[in-house]
């Protein structure tokens, strides 16, 4: 029963997408666990780019299982679009499941998600306004609408009944001016559990029978540790729960399931939308970084901001994760500096910080302290060229020594590491792969 998890280990974006597609190669199953729309995986194959928001990335190899576990939120019409688009482009999607007991994000959702940001003023989230939030909140108070429920119409309306002249009330104390109408939302969402039904089923069962088969299962993590609604940056962050102890509840599978977690470490760190980030940059080499790395959001298209690596942060995520391997990405993009800074750890008024704060005021007067390494210089086509084929004593030495200094710093090693955005500038490290723990 080998299986990974892959788990975002800063604030998202860290190329989650790439690495379960290039691992899903030899995989049988990926299966999505938490987080919705607000995910946006990006995966490069030859010139052709894909942005998935909720099917995991393991539809992009032919024959695998691509599964949508119960702990995610799912916005039908969404989903439907991202079906139809990637059929248009050739992909087929019969390997996808639904699970019936995901969370489904209603019209009022993304409505509430605006107007809840609109009411904190100063103190907004930057959400991604799809609603993931309000969702989640309501599936933790009882309120919430299952994928199940789509296709019982009677249900549905039961549910509608009490739950759309809620959502009024409150939108109405919210300013918000929109009049929901209970006959045209029903109808919508019915439409939208037809056209889904054949998808949806117990994917819990699913999940377990293929690990007891000894079928190889990917866990795909949206979002990544910082936003995680306990360990994360709170009130900055998402409404789910992002570390690895997730990936069995949110699939519906025994955490005694899980071998092996990779860490998707970038070689930098960014973050989208509001928050603190204590090794962010504001003079020029941050935008250096943010225009050679591209970070403009998948999802949002909102500018990333960005920042030197924090080993504070990625040392958390793997405490708290259990990393057994690093899946370090861009690294390319760090070529052509003429050094780079790593920040190992934190003072507050002179004294270091002996683990990440979870009060913000404290995280705030954190000041972050650094390492600086000598940088190297762009890599050329012919030496990527020379470097995928013979691998990693290939690299520039000044890159290779950053990459041992991070797994010192980690005492984990880096299995996967990321030269380039497309599906083949990757380099794997592994020693031992798909090993199933001993039990
Ligand atoms: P995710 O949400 O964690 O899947 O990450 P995103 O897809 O939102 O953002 C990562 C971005 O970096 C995407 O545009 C990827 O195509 C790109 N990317 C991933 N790995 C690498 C890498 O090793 N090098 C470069 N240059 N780009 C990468
Ligand atoms: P992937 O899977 C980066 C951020 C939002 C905002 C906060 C809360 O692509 O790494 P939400 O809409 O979830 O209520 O927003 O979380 N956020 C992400 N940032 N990558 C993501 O996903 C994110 N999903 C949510 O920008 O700060
Ligand atoms: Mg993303």
């Amino acid at each position: 029963m080998p299986s990974v998890v892959i788990i975002g280990s800063q604030w998202g974006d860290e190329g989650k997408g790439k690495i379960v597609d290039f691992l899903a190669n030899e995989a049988n199953m990926v299966v999505r666990f938490q987080g919705g729309n607000n995910a946006g995986h990006s995966v490069k194959i030859g010139e052709d780019l894909f942005a998935l928001h909720h099917i995991p990335s393991g539809i992009l190899r032919p024959g695998k299982l691509a599964v949508i576990g119960n702990g995610v939120v799912i916005d039908p019409g969404v989903l439907i679009n991202e079906l139809d688009s990637l059929e248009d482009r050739g992909v087929s999607v019969k390997g996808l499941r639904i699970s019936d007991r995901a969370h489904v994000i209603m019209p009022y959702h993304r409505l509430l998600d605006g107007a809840e940001e609109r009411m904190r003023k100063g103190a907004k989230v930057g959400t991604t306004g799809r609603g993931i939030g309000p969702s989640y909140s309501d599936k933790t108070a009882r309120l919430g609408i299952r994928m199940g429920d789509l296709v019982d119409e009677s249900l549905l309306l039961e549910k509608l009944e009490f739950l759309v002249p809620l959502k009024q009330r409150i939108l109405d104390a919210y300013q918000d001016g929109t009049k929901l109408n209970k006959g045209s939302i029903a109808k919508e969402y019915l439409a939208y559990g037809q056209r889904l039904k054949e998808y949806v089923t117990d994917t819990g069962a699913l999940v377990q029978d293929a690990l007891e088969k000894k079928r190889r299962v990917l866990f795909e993590g949206a979002q990544g540790t910082m936003l995680d609604i306990d360990h994360g940056t709170y009130p900055f962050v998402t409404s789910s729960t992002t570390v690895s102890g997730n990936a069995a509840s949110g699939a519906g599978v025994s955490p005694l399931h899980i071998d092996d977690v990779y860490g998707v470490v970038k070689a930098y760190t960014t973050r989208v939308g509001e928050g603190p980030f204590p090794t962010e940059l504001f003079d020029e080499i941050g935008s250096k970084i943010a225009e050679k790395g591209g970070e403009f959001g998948t999802t949002t298209g909102r500018a990333r901001r960005c920042g030197w690596l924090d080993l504070v942060v990625t040392n958390y995520a793997s405490r708290l994760s259990g990393f057994t391997g690093i899946a370090m990405t861009k690294i390319d993009v760090l070529g052509g500096f003429d050094e780079i800074k790593v920040c190992t750890h934190y003072t507050v008024r002179g004294k270091k910080m002996a683990c990440f704060p979870s009060d913000l005021r404290v995280l705030k007067e954190c000041e972050a302290k650094y390492v600086t390494l000598p940088g190297w210089e762009e890599m050329g086509e012919e030496q990527m060229r020379r470097i995928l084929a013979k691998g990693f004593a290939e690299l520039p030495k000044n890159m290779r020594s950053y990459v041992k200094f991070v797994e010192k710093q980690m005492r984990i090693p880096v299995v996967v590491l990321g030269l380039g955005r497309r599906r083949n500038e990757t380099l794997d490290l592994r020693k031992r792969k798909w090993r199933a723990r001993p039990r």
